[in-house]
């Protein structure tokens, strides 16, 4: 049988064994799935042994996407968005050799443009953050070809180096892409104008802390989207309603489509998400 994994630190709390159970009854696929807690020193030897133990992939999760990102660079080949994104959260070992992959960015657009049914083209996106998670979207935000793509961070400079990594790829996507700090948003909003969409990449909802953007960011009619979720709604999300944004979602839907992306990847098949993404929603409830 063929097995699948996510491997993280500490990884009890993933939903990612429930998801592919669930897309492997729905398509038929035969194969299983486990949670494999690897601690950091592990990774390596983990990830050199699994193929022989019959895996024909993984998940990688926190705190192993950059350091997995590592290996494949060396052992195998990367994707273009996971080698720009300098994470991976997907690996296939495949006849031809390991591949890494990274599916969140696509997982969020999915989301985004299928579940949400927001086209991105021509608009106007604030995108908040420049970790790993925000990275991790950049090339895939720019294919859907916004106007503007602002990363705004708490520390300018992180915000700066990213988007001097991706500006080639930005002028390729006819998008004005720039990086700032949080502190120069009212700047950039009174000259470029108000944002249609905010996207949370930041960690702060996982504090309990709210980012506060300064009023008339975002459109009244705009979007705003966190990657965090949970229960209740995040912390931002309830920070932009009290602003007056109507148009909310939280990131399980990218939770269930940056799976779906990595399955379809391994298995060749697309496994429909809206019945897990439901499941998931009640179960959270
Ligand atoms: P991840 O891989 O989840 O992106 P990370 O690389 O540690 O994790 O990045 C966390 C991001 O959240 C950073 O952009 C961080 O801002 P700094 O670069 O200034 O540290 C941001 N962040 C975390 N807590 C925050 C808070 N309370 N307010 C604003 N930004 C916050």
């Amino acid at each position: 049988i063929d097995c699948y994994a996510v491997l993280g630190h500490p990884i009890h709390h993933s939903l990612s064994p429930q998801i592919h159970a669930a897309f492997a009854t729905q398509t038929g696929e035969v194969l299983r799935y486990s949670a494999l807690d690897v601690a950091p020193a592990e990774l390596a030897a983990t990830l050199a042994r699994l193929p022989a133990d019959g895996f024909r992939g993984v998940n990688i999760t926190v705190p192993h996407k950059e350091s997995a990102w590592a290996y494949v660079a060396q052992q195998g080949t990367l994707t273009e968005r996971a080698a720009m994104a300098g994470a991976v959260n997907t690996l296939a070992w495949k006849t031809t050799g390991l591949l890494g992959d990274n599916t969140d960015g696509q997982g969020l657009l999915n989301d985004l443009q299928q579940r949400h049914a927001l086209s991105l083209r021509g608009k106007r996106v604030l995108l908040l953050g420049a970790g790993g998670a925000t990275r991790g979207v950049v090339l895939p935000l720019l294919a859907a070809a916004p106007a503007a793509l602002v990363i705004a961070n708490r520390t300018a400079a992180r915000a700066t180096e990213l988007a001097d990594l991706f500006a080639h790829k930005a002028v390729a996507a006819g998008t004005l892409l720039h990086g700032c700090g949080l502190a120069a948003l009212p700047q950039v909003v009174n000259t470029t104008g108000t944002f249609d969409m905010v996207i949370n990449a930041t960690s702060a909802s996982l504090g309990g802390e709210a980012i506060a953007l300064p009023p008339g960011t975002i459109t009244t009619d705009g979007f705003a989207y966190d990657m965090m979720y949970g229960k209740t709604p995040t912390p931002f999300l309830i920070a932009q309603q009290q602003a007056g944004v109507t148009r909310l979602a939280d990131g399980l839907g990218m939770l269930v489509e940056q799976a779906a992306v990595a399955f379809t990847l391994w298995r060749g098949v697309v496994p429909a998400t809206q019945p897990v993404y439901n499941a998931l929603r009640e179960q959270l409830a």
